[in-house]
């Protein structure tokens, strides 16, 4: 198991390692990093880079229409919003489902834990409940996620 969550972490690393310096600006109100997003990716999907949904669930962070919607409807550049895929074509794309994740995150960002700064964890939270602060604890999947957000802390991807 440890194995797998190594190779898992390493692999990931290696696909957006070469691309880290894109978009590093448009941060800091979220004062979100990479590490996060990267975090963010094994949390939901271990981070499967996949030009297909499941069951209308897309991309590396696991989006839905409903949450791209709220998100703001953004777009890969130049493509356009009322095109019936543009929603999973922008999810399917690391980079661009990080945009749509801003988005979303720019209208709900809250200190969850009361821990006097908003981080990674709350955005974890955020994300995960429908833009409140439930705590994860209260189901399976919430657990889940608990558990693989522990991985990232063990590997350095998050504080
Ligand atoms: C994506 O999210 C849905 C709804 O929370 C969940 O049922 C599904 O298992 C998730 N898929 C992955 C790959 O985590
Ligand atoms: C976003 O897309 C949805 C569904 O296509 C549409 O109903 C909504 O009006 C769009 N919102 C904006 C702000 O364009
Ligand atoms: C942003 O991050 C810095 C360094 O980790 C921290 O000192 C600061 O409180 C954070 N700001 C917000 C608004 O969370
Ligand atoms: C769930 O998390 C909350 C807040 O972090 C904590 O107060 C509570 O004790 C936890 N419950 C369980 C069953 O772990």
């Amino acid at each position: 198991m440890l194995t797998e969550i190594k190779t898992s972490i390493l692999s990931l690393l290696l696909i957006t390692g070469s691309l880290f310096f894109i978009g590093c600006a448009d941060l800091s109100n979220l004062n979100t990093t990479y590490g996060c997003f990267r975090c963010l990716c094994h949390v939901y999907t271990y981070c499967t880079i996949s030009s297909e949904c499941s069951d209308e669930y897309c991309g590396p962070f696991n989006i839905s229409k409903s949450y791209w919607i709220e998100a703001g409807n953004i777009t890969l550049q130049g493509d356009d919003p009322d095109r019936n895929d543009a929603w999973k074509d922008c999810a399917n794309n690391y980079f661009c489902a990080q945009d749509i994740m801003k988005g979303y995150l720019q209208k709900f960002s809250k200190d969850c834990n009361d821990d006097g700064m908003i981080n990674c964890y709350d955005f974890l939270a955020i994300n995960s409940n429908g833009g409140d602060c439930r705590p994860l604890n209260q189901s399976l999947s919430g657990r889940v996620w608990l558990k693989r957000y522990g991985e990232c802390r063990a590997a350095g991807l998050v504080a």
